[in-house]
């Protein structure tokens, strides 16, 4: 007892030297201090390596979406980073419908199997993601060979028979699923999706009470982006409260939280926080990323078929991210975990839409082959003032 309360003291020293060297190193703008912190960080003095999700263990969880790449198992460098700074595993897209059943009466296991496979041998809070949503869909759920929507009831029992295999094969493994995905407007209404146009509302109620059925552990989701405009984000909470009245389990809202470096502002996010709290909800920031980039016809939100013409003027840092453009990014970063944490007894996790910048989605949308960097790991997996930045809101309160 005594000897670890030491070890972490010697640690706590350790690494508050290094960061007040890093802080010193951020602003002469040299790569030696942050090779020491780095260094700290990884864990040199033998102790085991202070990730983030040790950093902010006693706030919430802090989360990484799994690529595909990763999952099939091509970077075991890139396993390790995930397993020492994360707490918490989202599949970015190895548990959507038409990765993982493609078709009816086929089911692909195999990259979700390595998913939950991963969260279990690192003792990590694995959210699926996710079992209803209108994207990444085949086709041939709603409509047969000849071109006709399907009945009401095959749809309904496609639904449930998609929610009973998937969760069921996972009981107990899943701390979270997303089981809802987008299923509101911007402008605060239902989307009028093959879900929505076939089951009507109630379509949102049923997948939460078959998930609960199927797993009755796993904490269940309302996920969607764009939770910051009042009119969605109002209609949402609405339609979740009524549902909920009615019996629908429900433990939480994500915010996807797919932001730029300025928009949307802090006290935007902070409203949100508070009014899905205010409601008795959880908070999950989902898909945590921000986007450096000119936005493409000043379009917000992450609707996934959206997709705009590449030019040059849109993809402006093909090599690397000017300096100043740099520490804006490690502002932001650094202003969204000092409200995530500010919020703590809402907040219940924060993740990241992917690990390193290298793979991030945002390098082709919404416009496909820019070069984008919107994470806290550059492209080779190091961590960037941005990672500093967020891990030095810890370092700073524990030694101080
Ligand atoms: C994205 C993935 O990151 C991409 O690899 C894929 O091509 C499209 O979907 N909202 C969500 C996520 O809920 O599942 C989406 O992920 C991003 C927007």
């Amino acid at each position: 007892m005594k000897k670890t309360t030491m070890m972490n003291q010697q640690r706590r020293l350790f690494l508050r030297s290094a960061f007040t060297a890093a802080g010193i190193g951020l602003v002469l703008g040299s790569a030696s201090p942050k090779r020491l912190l780095a260094e700290a960080l990884a864990g040199q003095s033998g102790a085991s390596a202070p990730g983030l999700g040790a950093l902010f263990g006693g706030d919430f969880k802090v989360g990484t979406a799994l690529s595909n790449n990763t999952l099939q198992a091509q970077n075991p460098g890139l396993e390790a980073l995930v397993a020492r700074e994360f707490s918490a595993i989202t599949a970015e897209n190895a548990m959507k419908w038409e990765e993982v059943h493609p078709q009816a009466d086929v089911w692909d296991w195999q990259r979700a199997d390595h998913f939950v496979d991963f969260g279990q041998r690192h003792q990590m809070y694995t959210i699926g993601h996710t079992l209803v949503w209108h994207s990444q869909m085949p086709e041939s759920v709603f409509v047969d060979g000849h071109g006709r929507l399907r009945k009401r009831s095959d749809i309904e029992q496609t639904m449930e028979s998609h929610i009973a295999a998937l969760a069921g094969r996972y009981r107990g493994k899943i701390q979270a699923w997303d089981v809802v995905n987008e299923a509101v407007t911007d402008d605060g209404q239902w989307r009028k999706s093959h879900w929505y146009n076939a089951l009507g509302e109630n379509y949102f109620s049923r997948a939460f009470h078959l998930a609960r059925e199927v797993d009755p552990n796993a904490e269940l989701l309302y996920n969607d982006y764009n939770m910051t405009i009042p009119a969605k984000r109002d209609f949402a909470l609405e339609q979740i409260v009524k549902f909920r009245k009615q019996g629908m389990p429900v433990h939480g809202v994500g915010m996807q939280a797919h932001v730029h470096l300025s928009e949307p502002a802090i006290a935007k996010i902070e409203a949100s926080i508070e009014a899905i709290a205010a409601a008795g909800l959880d908070v999950h920031i989902t898909e945590l990323d921000v986007d450096v980039l000119p936005q493409a016809y000043d379009y917000m939100g992450a609707e996934i078929s959206t997709n705009f013409a590449y030019s040059e003027e849109l993809n402006p840092f093909p090599e690397q991210l000017p300096e100043k453009i740099v520490d804006e990014l490690a502002a932001r970063y650094e202003s969204l975990f000092k409200l995530f944490l500010k919020h703590r007894d809402k907040v219940r996790r924060v993740t990241l839409w992917g690990t390193t910048d290298a793979e991030s989605w945002k390098n082709d949308w919404p416009v496909v082959g820019r070069t984008n960097y919107p994470l806290i790991f550059d492209r080779d997996g190091e961590p960037k003032k941005a990672y500093y930045a967020v891990a030095g809101l810890k370092v700073a309160a524990k030694s101080s």
